[in-house]
């Protein structure tokens, strides 16, 4: 199965993403994941994506389309994969077309995880993630089991560089500005699918496992 998750930054698309690439053994894919580990690592496509990163503006598309070029053309991706964050604009998207037409395949579903803007602010100043395995909790909606430890290996909780409230700002506004269009292109395809996102984790994960078996 082949699944592109949308949503606006916090609404969820990474806690869920987890959990569907699970059930569905299936590559999540995240490209910030795949900047952020570069910036770890030092590389530089690291460099590059931090500068924007760090402003809360998008990595420009070549850099961002190469990426996922690479990355889906792995063997893993043979049976699915599981896109998240990307893409985040229509030309992104349409690179994406022309990408898989090339591998012969195609999007079974687009999934919009959609929770109204004035919940992100809180979900991502919240949020905390682990620097050793990525797991992320929330210090109130998803706290883990001993504060700022992560339940699986027991490292310090770290909050994200661009999880600052004036970076926040700055993602929201421009997440908001790419998100329309393409919806309104996934729409006309008849790939998407909205997902309400503004309910317990495992509810929304319900509702999506729903949808799959549609
Ligand atoms: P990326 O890492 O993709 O960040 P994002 O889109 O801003 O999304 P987030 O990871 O912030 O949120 P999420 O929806 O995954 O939410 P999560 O599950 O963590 O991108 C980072 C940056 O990289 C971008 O700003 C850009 O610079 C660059 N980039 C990436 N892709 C790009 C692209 N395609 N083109 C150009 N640039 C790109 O949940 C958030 C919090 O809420 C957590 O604490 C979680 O525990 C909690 N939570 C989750 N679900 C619920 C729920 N149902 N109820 C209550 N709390 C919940
Ligand atoms: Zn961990």
């Amino acid at each position: 199965m082949n699944i592109i998750l949308m949503g606006l930054p916090g609404a969820g698309k990474g806690t869920q993403a987890d959990k569907i690439s699970k059930q569905h053994q299936i590559p999540h894919i995240s490209t910030g994941d795949m900047f952020r580990l570069a910036i770890k690592e030092g590389t530089d496509l690291g460099k590059k994506a931090k500068e924007f990163m760090d402003q809360g503006e998008l990595v420009p598309d070549e850099v961002t389309i190469g990426i996922v070029k690479e990355r889906l053309a792995k063997d893993d991706c043979e049976n699915g994969f599981l896109l998240d964050g990307f893409p985040r604009t229509i030309a992104q998207a349409e690179a994406l077309q022309t990408l898989l037409a090339g591998l012969q395949k195609s999007i079974d579903y687009v999934l919009h995880v959609d929770v109204p803007e004035e919940n992100l602010v809180e979900r991502l100043t919240g949020r905390r993630i682990c620097q050793t395995c990525g797991a992320t909790y929330h210090v109130i909606y998803n706290p883990p089991k001993q504060e700022g430890i992560c339940d699986n290996d027991g490292s310090e909780l770290i909050q994200r560089e661009d999880d600052q409230a004036e970076t926040v700002k700055t993602r929201l506004e421009v997440n908001i500005k790419q998100m329309q269009p393409l919806l309104d292109f996934y729409h006309e395809k008849g790939y998407l699918v909205k997902v309400d996102g503004d309910q317990g984790i495992d509810q929304v994960f319900q509702d999506i496992k729903s949808i799959l078996k549609k």
